[in-house]
């Protein structure tokens, strides 16, 4: 994807979503966008996810436990959709009251957008705008390495007069990373439980070899991408893969069709453990690529090792309902969880 040619500024997502303002990175276009992607980009690292990692299971082992106690539990709602949420928090560094709020809001969000409730959409988003300006006026004195901090780093850009990175658009920043932390990696992570449920044997695989858990992973991620579509419009006319495409013109990015493509995928359909050849377009590709890749990747991995370790086995306990809108992934799923038997009352 050219991105001097294609712009992400007038739609990104499908349908069109009248907006009252541009939230970045993802609504702005090179070079705008570079500087935000200047900011942000150091703060997803590897080695700074990675600090995180012991956090995210003694959170993913606690929801599991509140899980197994739950008389009928789902796992997009108590194990998903929280898990999720806790991981973006912990990494904005916040406290833990604001954390259950992002946390609340954030699900309530969610769960909204799917039920097409508008007052309650339009209530959780002023509150998460108003949470994003809390999270930024929290880390006012704090001092923090702007190479290992979300904040720090959009606060050291804010200060830099060389960008046009302002205290409002740092805060809608952090507003929709909330958005974005949230919806992608509770979908994929849905459909990861789901697949799993369905799949007897390959749960079982994973959970006495947990070394094929990464392949596993992309695997998931290639066969049940999060987004649905993306757009971009043309900025002149183009020809795009033989066809035209006039100025102005919306095109639709859709992932999970690019994922299956037969001239890429052998058995695009089928999950492969440890496919050849596997790099799929979950992540997006270019400028607006996802700069929390590794996080999400992270997140998939603690979220699975644990719930795999922590059970003996799990199988759905009613439909599952999908997401209508804007992710592709489960939104209930009716679990039933065997406890796993602790090692000194195995025989
Ligand atoms: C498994 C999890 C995830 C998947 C599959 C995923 C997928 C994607 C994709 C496909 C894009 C590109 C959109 C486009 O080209 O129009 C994107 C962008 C983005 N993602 Fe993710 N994402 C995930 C997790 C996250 C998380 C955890 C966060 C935040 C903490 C996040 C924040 C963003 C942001 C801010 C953008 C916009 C980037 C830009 O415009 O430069 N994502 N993601």
């Amino acid at each position: 994807m050219d991105d001097d040619l294609f712009s992400t500024a007038v739609q990104n997502v499908v349908p069109h979503v009248p907006r009252s303002s541009r939230r970045p990175p993802l609504h702005f276009d090179p070079p705008e966008h570079t500087e935000y992607r200047t900011a942000l980009d150091p703060v997803f690292r590897r080695s700074v996810i990675r600090a995180h990692h012991d956090d995210y299971v003694a959170g993913a082992r606690q929801l599991v436990a509140d899980l197994l106690a739950h008389p009928e539990p789902d796992a997009v709602r108590d194990f998903a959709a929280p898990f999720v949420m806790d991981c973006f928090a912990a990494l904005l560094g916040v406290s833990r009251m604001l954390t259950r709020e992002i946390r609340d809001i954030g699900v309530r969000y969610s769960f909204a957008i799917q039920d097409m409730d508008d007052p309650v959409i339009a209530d959780c988003s002023k509150r998460l705008y108003a949470i994003a300006e809390e999270v930024y006026a929290q880390h006012q004195a704090s001092g923090l390495d702007p190479h290992r901090d979300l904040v720090a780093g959009l606060k050291q850009a804010v200060a830099d007069d060389n960008n046009g990175i302002t205290e409002k658009t740092a805060i809608a920043t952090i507003r929709q990373l909330i958005v974005a932390g949230m919806g992608a990696p509770q979908a994929v992570l849905g459909s990861a439980i789901v697949h799993l449920a369905q799949d007897p044997q390959l749960q079982q695989h994973l959970r006495d070899h947990p070394d094929d858990l990464p392949a596993a992973i992309e695997e998931f991620l290639r066969l049940h991408a999060p987004y649905r579509v993306f757009a971009r419009t043309a900025k002149r006319d183009t020809i795009f893969h033989g066809r035209t495409v006039r100025q102005n013109e919306p095109i639709a990015l859709i992932f999970p069709s690019a994922n299956r493509d037969v001239e890429h995928f052998e058995n695009p359909h089928e999950f492969v453990l440890h496919r050849k050849q596997n790099s799929h377009l979950s992540f997006g590709r270019g400028a607006h690529r996802c700069p929390a890749a590794t996080l999400g990747r992270m997140e998939l991995l603690v979220a699975l090792q644990v719930l795999l370790q922590d059970t003996q086995h799990f199988e759905l306990a009613g439909d599952v309902e999908m997401m209508n809108w804007l992710e592709y992934g489960p939104r209930a799923v009716p679990i039933s969880i065997t406890p796993r038997i602790p090692r000194n009352e195995r025989e």
